[in-house]
């Protein structure tokens, strides 16, 4: 490509998955801890806004990973005495056994069906819980790896998944100081530069690639008017690389960009727009103490 990028979903092999794990424990990345404090200040809300009638629902989340901040979530519906099914869904197999035997342990009253699916093509065939009512968990800033316009037919997706009264759960985080957003992208001990670069290293393993990682440099930005943090690995000198399953060699210029991934940061209005414009209605806001991050409850509405 003229501009060249590799999608963010490859972050996720084995070694990803274990550099992200790292990545939610640095104390620059404050994501997880915001979205943690804001389920262990709010749940019992959260809970009492989630199906008053209490004829039982689905717990649909989308990309569950480890399920740690939804424990938090579970624990307040089971104090509620919620009658609910726990249908987490992810597109790696071995996080779900993980999450399995985890909440099992935690929760062995708690009924869950794990289902192994890529949510972005796969919604339609998500099983039944059970129950007639729906909400949607989809936490930890995810949403912020689609631009505006991608997480609008996104949204639409779930909605046209919906029925009248589903609700969704959706973690987004919120324009801030800069400096504060680029240092979770750029961490004093470079966990985040190696996440990006095992891109690379992946491309090398898999496809017997000689990228050397040594000749490209982790650079990410961050545009305040946008919102949006980008990440880009940038080829440090003149240089071929040669992958081998594809029998084809890549020139890079110096100072040549590869993107890698967006992280958006939303404000008030644009999370009222991404409610408006796929259909849903914002329930209430919730916030952790710095106001670094929101945990959206969006409802699809009864038409009248
Ligand atoms: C998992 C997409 C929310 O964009 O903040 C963390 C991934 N990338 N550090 C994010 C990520 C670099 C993360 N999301």
């Amino acid at each position: 490509a003229t501009r060249k990028n590799i999608p963010s979903e490859y972050f996720y092999d084995t070694e990803g998955d274990r550099l992200f794990e790292a990545i939610m424990d640095l104390p620059e990345y404050y994501p997880t801890r915001c979205e943690y404090e804001i389920f262990d200040t709010h749940s019992a809300e959260i809970s009492a806004l989630v199906d008053p009638g209490r004829n039982g629902f689905n717990l649909i989340e989308l990309g569950a990973g480890n399920g740690h901040k939804t424990k938090l979530l579970v624990n307040a519906f089971l104090r509620d005495n919620q009658q609910f099914h726990y249908l987490p869904v992810d597109i790696s197999d071995n996080i779900l056994s993980t999450l399995q035997k985890n909440f099992n342990k935690d929760f062995p009253r708690l009924s869950i069906s794990p289902v192994h699916a890529d949510y972005f093509n796969d919604l339609k065939q998500l099983p039944d819980g059970g129950n007639s009512i729906n909400l949607y968990l989809f936490l930890g800033s995810n949403i912020g790896n689609l631009r505006m316009n991608e997480a609008i037919q996104f949204l639409k997706m779930i909605a046209g998944n919906c029925t009248a009264g589903d609700q969704l759960l959706i973690g987004m985080d919120l324009k801030k100081d800069p400096s504060v957003i680029l240092r979770a992208y750029n961490d004093s001990q470079g966990i985040t530069r190696e996440f990006n670069l095992n891109l690379l290293r992946r491309i090398n393993r898999e496809l017997s690639g000689n990228f050397n990682v040594n000749k490209f440099q982790h650079t990410p930005v961050y545009d305040p008017e946008m919102g949006m943090a980008k990440s880009y690995l940038m080829s440090l000198e003149d240089q071929d690389v040669f992958i081998s399953f594809l029998n084809k060699s890549f020139h890079f210029r110096k100072w040549e960009t590869i993107h890698t991934e967006i992280s958006k940061k939303y404000d008030l209005s644009e999370i009222k727009l991404l409610a408006r414009e796929s259909g849903f209605m914002v329930k209430k806001l919730f916030y952790d103490q710095k106001q670094y991050f929101t945990s959206a409850l969006f409802e699809l509405p009864y038409s009248v």
